[in-house]
């Protein structure tokens, strides 16, 4: 894998004090990609580029988003190339999953999780896209689910939100593929993080680990500008049988 694909670029990682985001981010930093990490949690943000100062060549900067809010969604692009003067890589990562069967799940749930999920990816993707458009070749990973073609009973907002997702992926990579934006949707299976309400349980030891996400992404970033792997589906080998 050439240096260059990562040396000195530069990457906003949404939601990424813990999980998946942080394990891309981490994976980024070592390979010498500058990476803005972010979440809602001011503390955590500061917390998480502190800890993750030392992994580099990469240099990191901490920039709290709640990517509901396209203000901050746009601040905090903004705060990526003020630091470090481009922006090449997007991670769409934030995201919450809350299940409910229709009959019990309340509008506020529903909100936020659409709001978190999907509108996100909008806001931040309207304020980097200038700024990948500069570059010669940007990418925006969308971290989808197979949530995103499953459904499963209780995931009335959540399968919305990642099937939505997942469409919206495949548009935005037909509209920006002939600018050199690439744009792939990563769709994992079960992976072991905080994402559930119990967080990351060590007897759990057949789920991905959310470093498997982040070697698609850096595995991704090393194929040839001609080639754009635009939907990854990736899941536990040996789930427990049903
Ligand atoms: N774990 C799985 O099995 C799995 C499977 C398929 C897909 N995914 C997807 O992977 C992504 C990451 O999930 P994860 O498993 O790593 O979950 P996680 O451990 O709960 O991490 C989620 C991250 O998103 C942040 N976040 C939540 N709401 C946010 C908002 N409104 N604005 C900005 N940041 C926000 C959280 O920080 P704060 O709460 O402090 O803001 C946290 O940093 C999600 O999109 C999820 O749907 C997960």
């Amino acid at each position: 894998m050439a240096d260059d694909i990562f040396d000195g670029r530069v990457a906003v990682v949404t939601g990424s004090t813990r999980g998946i985001g942080r394990a891309v981010a981490e994976a980024l930093l070592r390979r010498g990609t500058h990476v803005v990490v972010s979440s809602r949690d001011t503390r955590r943000v500061a917390e998480t580029a502190e800890a993750l100062a030392e992994v580099g060549p990469g240099r990191v900067l901490a920039h709290p988003c709640d990517v509901r809010q396209p203000e901050a969604c746009h601040a905090l692009i903004r705060a990526a190339v003020d630091e470090f003067g481009v922006l090449d890589v997007l991670v769409n990562n934030a995201g919450l999953g809350r299940f409910a069967a229709i009959q019990e799940m309340e509008a506020e749930s529903w909100n936020q999780q659409i709001r978190t999920n999907l509108d996100g990816v909008f806001h931040c993707s309207k304020a980097a896209i200038p700024h990948l458009q500069a570059q010669d070749g940007g990418w925006i990973f969308n971290i989808g689910s197979l949530a995103g073609r499953n459904a499963f009973s209780g995931g009335v907002a959540y399968n919305a939100s990642k099937w939505g997702l997942l469409g919206m992926t495949e548009a935005m990579m037909l509209d920006l593929r002939h600018e050199g934006i690439r744009v792939t949707c990563i769709m994992p299976g079960s992976v072991n993080t905080h994402f559930f309400e119990d967080g990351p349980d060590p007897f759990d030891d057949w789920k991905l680990q959310s470093a498997d996400i982040a070697r698609v992404i850096t595995d991704l970033m090393a194929f040839p500008d001609r080639a754009l792997p635009s939907k990854v589906e990736i899941r536990p080998s040996r789930p427990p049988r049903k």
